[in-house]
C-alpha cells in the first residue's frame, strides 16, 4: 500500500511517502526562524508552512520516484496541534484528495508518534507507550496500534517544554533539548543537585509534573553570580536532566508493576532522541524489551504519519480530516 503523510501541527513541515512500512521519502523542514522568539510564534509557522508545504510534497515525489496518482491513502495530521499550523496540512491533503480522488484520513499527532516505532520495529502488542516530548508526557497501554488506553499524562509542563524552558533560562536557544544533553555530558563529577520532581499519587494513574521542576533550577540559578553559573552549568544540566529521567522511569515502574506483565515499553517522541534517557530506561528494565525510533523518526515528521494513518485504514477506520486543535483531545485513533 502505498501512502502519503503530512505533518504540520506545529514547527516541522514534512511530507512523506511510505509503501508498507518502508520509507520511501521522509522530507523535513524546521522553521529555525522561532528560535530567536524563545518558542514557536504560531502565526508565524502558519506562514512558513505555506511556503514550504508545496516543495516538499515535490521532493518526496521525487525522492520516492512516485507520481501523484500513484498513492492509494493519505495520511494527515489533524490534532491536536496549532489551530492556523494544522489547517495548512488539512488543506493541502483534502486539496489532493479531491483532486486525485484519493482516500484520505485524520490522524491524531500522538497516535502518529507511536507508530514511528513500528516504521522500524516489529513490535509486539499489547505494550506500553511513553510519549515525551515538546506538547505531551502521555503513558498508554496500546493494542494493534488502534487501541489507546491512556494511563497517565502530565498535569502540567511536558518533558520536552521543561527542557525547553530551562535551557531559556541556562542561556541555550529554542528547542533546548539537545544542548542541555550536550552541557549535561561535559559533567565529570556525582555530586546531583537533588531537584525536586513531584510523584502524583494522589491522582488516579501514572501523571507527571515538571512545572516545579523548572521552578526550581529557575531559583538555584538565580542564587548564583553569571561566573558560578557559567562554571556550574553542566552541574546543572546533569542534575536536571536526571530528574527528569528518573520522574519518567519512576511511572513506567509504577504502571508495568501494576499490570504484572512483561509488556514491552515503546519511548517515543522529541525527548526519546536523548541518550542518557534511552540508557537509563533500557538498564532500569532489564526483563521488558525497550524500543525507541532512531532520532530522526522521534522528532515531528510526516512519515509517522503515514504509518499511523495505514494501520488505522487497514482495521477499517475511516475518518476525514477534521479541526480538533486542542491539545486535551483524547487519542481514539
Ligand atoms: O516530538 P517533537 O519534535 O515535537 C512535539 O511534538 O512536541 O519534540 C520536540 C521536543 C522539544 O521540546 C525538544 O527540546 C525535545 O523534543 N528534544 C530533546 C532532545 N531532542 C529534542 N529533549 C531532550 N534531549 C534531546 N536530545
Ligand atoms: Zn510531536
Amino acid at each position: 500500500m502505498l501512502v502519503m503523510g503530512i505533518e504540520t501541527s506545529c514547527d516541522e513541515t514534512s511530507v512523506a511517502v511510505v509503501r508498507d512500512s518502508v520509507i520511501l521519502a521522509n522530507e523535513i523542514y524546521t522553521q529555525e526562524i522561532h528560535t530567536s522568539f524563545g518558542g514557536v510564534v504560531p502565526e508565524i509557522a502558519s506562514r512558513e508552512h505555506i511556503k514550504k508545504i508545496s516543495l516538499l510534497y515535490e521532493s518526496a515525489l521525487e525522492k520516492s520516484g512516485t507520481k501523484p496518482h500513484d498513492f492509494d491513502l493519505i495520511c494527515v495530521t489533524d490534532r491536536p496541534g496549532l489551530a492556523g499550523a494544522l489547517l495548512i496540512g488539512i488543506s493541502f491533503g483534502l486539496g489532493l484528495h479531491t483532486a486525485l480522488h484519493i482516500d484520505i484520513i485524520g490522524v491524531h499527532h500522538l497516535a502518529g508518534h507511536i507508530a514511528a516505532v513500528a516504521l522500524e520495529w516489529d513490535v509486539p502488542a499489547p505494550f506500553l507507550a511513553l510519549v515525551v516530548s515538546g506538547g505531551h508526557t502521555s503513558l498508554y497501554m496500546v493494542r494493534d496500534f488502534y487501541e489507546y488506553s491512556l494511563r497517565g499524562q502530565t498535569i502540567d509542563d511536558a518533558a520536552g517544554e521543561a527542557f525547553d524552558k530551562v535551557g531559556k533560562l541556562l542561556g541555550f536557544s529554542y528547542p533546548a533539548g539537545r544542548d542541555i544533553e550536550r552541557c549535561a555530558s561535559e559533567y565529570e563529577g556525582d555530586d546531583r543537585i537533588h531537584f525536586p520532581v513531584a510523584k502524583i499519587d494522589a491522582y488516579e494513574g501514572y501523571n507527571f509534573s515538571f512545572s516545579g521542576l523548572k521552578t526550581a533550577v529557575k531559583y538555584y540559578a538565580e542564587k548564583l553570580s553569571s561566573s558560578e553559573l557559567e562554571k556550574q552549568k553542566p552541574r546543572i544540566c546533569y542534575s536536571f536532566q536526571e530528574a527528569v529521567v528518573d520522574s519518567l522511569i519512576y511511572n513506567i515502574g509504577r504502571a508495568l508493576a501494576d499490570e504484572k506483565s512483561a509488556f514491552p515499553i515503546a519511548v517515543v517522541g522529541g525527548v526519546a532522541c536523548n541518550t542518557r534517557l534511552r540508557k537509563k530506561i533500557t538498564e532500569s528494565f532489564p526483563h521488558h524489551h525497550v524500543f525507541f525510533p532512531s532520532p530522526k523518526l522521534c522528532t515531528d515528521n510526516a512519515a509517522m504519519i503515514a504509518q499511523a494513518g495505514m494501520k488505522l485504514y487497514a482495521r477499517g477506520v475511516r475518518r476525514m480530516p477534521g479541526m480538533e486543535p486542542t491539545s486535551k483531545i483524547s487519542l481514539k485513533g
